[in-house]
């Protein structure tokens, strides 16, 4: 089954939200990039026909990144409907009779994790699951208990190898540079260690709310929504030890050794807080304590590691929209008094923009004995014409590339360090949207405190060098 193309590609939410903004953009794209030309079969319970679920399609690609009038109409001729409730075996029997001579389909999961167990067992009962490949959407559970009860389920129908979990991090490309920079470039080895870097900070700033996903959140919050997954896939990339070899194995085991250095999370290094505002959100209780903002004090104890806190934070409502990484470096010993200098930095900057920058002090212009930090810029890319992350991942979970999901071990890792702060009781901060979150947070606050990244950056003009 590895390295067999999936024949087909099946996917349970057809009508919802998520196929609107996300896959039916993805599948165009794929299409016109040639990498789609085998059946596309939309599932779900909404009484329709296969032209009204064309009709939303099209909808869906025009309003996110156009129709193409090249791709559009042959991911049209491509598509199949099935309408049928999740309970009725005979949903999943049209669904084998739609695959025709497909034997290895691909089934996306795009519904809520409630329905997963029931989906799984039917694909199985049915002989969808026979030779297929399942994709998964986050969250993976709400702790470890029922992430582990999840892969178990999973795993009744599917072997490991073919089940991907999705994490649309893994899917973005400047997620994936930050491990690139670091392995592709000598020069970062010597310093990128508990020798030399005093803190990292990672933050995953929103400026806008909940946007109408309130009952989801309510039930989600801030640490399961984004820093469980996206912000701890980062955190692997920061820390991870260069990979024996680049197979999905190899890569994976390495950032499931950095979640197995992490302890699990203290309830005295942790600030939640929530959005003036939250409240009156539709799908909100009237009384709820649940996080919109989180930052947190995390330790790797491993040999590269030990000793250097890691810090992050994520947040909505707040000033600007940017998730940006720093990595401060320890002051020299130098003879310049100590106050008057800054420390070296490694930035990345993963949206709306990509840079990549370090910091360092010099001379200021002029004749004054002033230092002055500048920063030297490795990369600095706009975003736009870059491949979305969704088109990116379902390619590869069809093509059975598994680099760029999370492992079932991962994942439960990534459960264990914040199980116990989630589990406990702990308090939640008011703070004024548009702010960088409550203010009392200083038992989270990294040396040199937080680096709050600006809106946004100057794309420089690229210069080559004559040929
Ligand atoms: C999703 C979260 O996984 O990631 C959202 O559920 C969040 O709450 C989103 O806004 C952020 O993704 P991106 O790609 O826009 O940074």
């Amino acid at each position: 089954m590895s390295g067999t193309h999936s024949d087909a590609f099946v996917f349970f939410g057809a009508t919802g939200d998520l196929a609107y903004k996300k896959i039916f953009p993805a599948l165009q794209a794929m299409v016109r990039r040639g990498r789609l030309d085998v059946p596309v079969i939309g599932v779900a319970k909404a009484g329709w026909d296969l032209d009204q679920l064309k009709a939303r399609a099209k909808d869906s690609v025009m309003r996110h990144g156009g129709l193409d009038p090249v791709a559009w109409p042959k991911l049209e001729s491509l598509l199949h409907y099935v309408d049928g409730d999740y309970s009725d075996l005979a949903t999943f029997k049209e669904v084998r009779k739609q695959l025709g001579s497909a034997e290895h389909p691909a089934h996306y999961l795009a519904i809520p994790p409630l329905l997963f167990e029931e989906v799984v067992e039917q694909l199985m009962k049915s002989g969808c699951a026979k030779g297929a490949r399942v994709i998964i959407e986050k969250p993976f559970g709400h702790d470890l208990a029922s992430a582990q009860e999840l892969n178990r389920i999973l795993q009744s129908a599917f072997p490991e190898t073919s089940i991907f979990r999705i994490d649309h991090y893994l899917g973005k490309r400047p997620v994936n540079n930050m491990v690139v920079f670091r392995f592709a470039n000598s020069f970062m080895e010597p310093f990128w260690n508990r020798n030399y870097v005093e803190s990292v900070q990672a933050t995953m700033a929103e400026d806008f709310g909940v946007q109408g996903r309130g009952a989801f959140y309510d039930q989600t919050g801030t640490i399961r929504d984004v820093i469980q997954n996206h912000l701890f896939q980062i955190l692997c990339n920061l820390a991870m030890e260069a990979p024996p070899r680049v197979d999905s194995e190899s890569v994976r085991d390495e950032k499931v050794k950095v979640l197995k250095a992490i302890p699990p999370i203290q309830v005295t290094n942790l600030v939640r807080g929530q959005f003036n505002g939250y409240l009156k959100e539709p799908g909100v209780g009237p009384d709820s304590k649940m996080e919109t903002f989180a930052a947190m004090r995390l330790e790797v104890d491993s040999w590269r590691w030990k000793g250097v806190p890691f810090y992050i934070r994520a947040g909505k409502c707040l000033p600007v929209t940017c998730t940006e990484v720093m990595g401060r470096l320890r002051k020299p010993p130098s003879m310049v008094p100590e106050r008057v200098l800054t420390s070296n930095h490694l930035r990345f900057r993963i949206s709306p923009e990509v840079t990549i920058a370090i910091g360092a002090m010099v001379l200021k212009p002029g004749e004054e004995i002033a230092g002055q930090t500048i920063e030297m810029i490795a990369s600095r890319t706009p975003k736009p014409g870059e491949m979305e992350a969704y088109e990116r991942l379902l390619g590869e979970a069809m093509a059975g590339e598994a680099t760029q999901f999370a492992r079932q071990d991962y994942v439960e890792e990534a459960w264990r360090i914040v199980d116990p702060v989630l589990k406990a009781v702990t308090p939640v901060q008011q703070y004024e949207p548009g702010t960088w979150g409550p203010s009392n947070m200083a038992e989270v606050t990294p040396p040199g405190g937080w680096h709050d990244p600006i809106a946004a950056e100057p794309i420089a003009t690229t210069s080559q060098f004559p040929t």
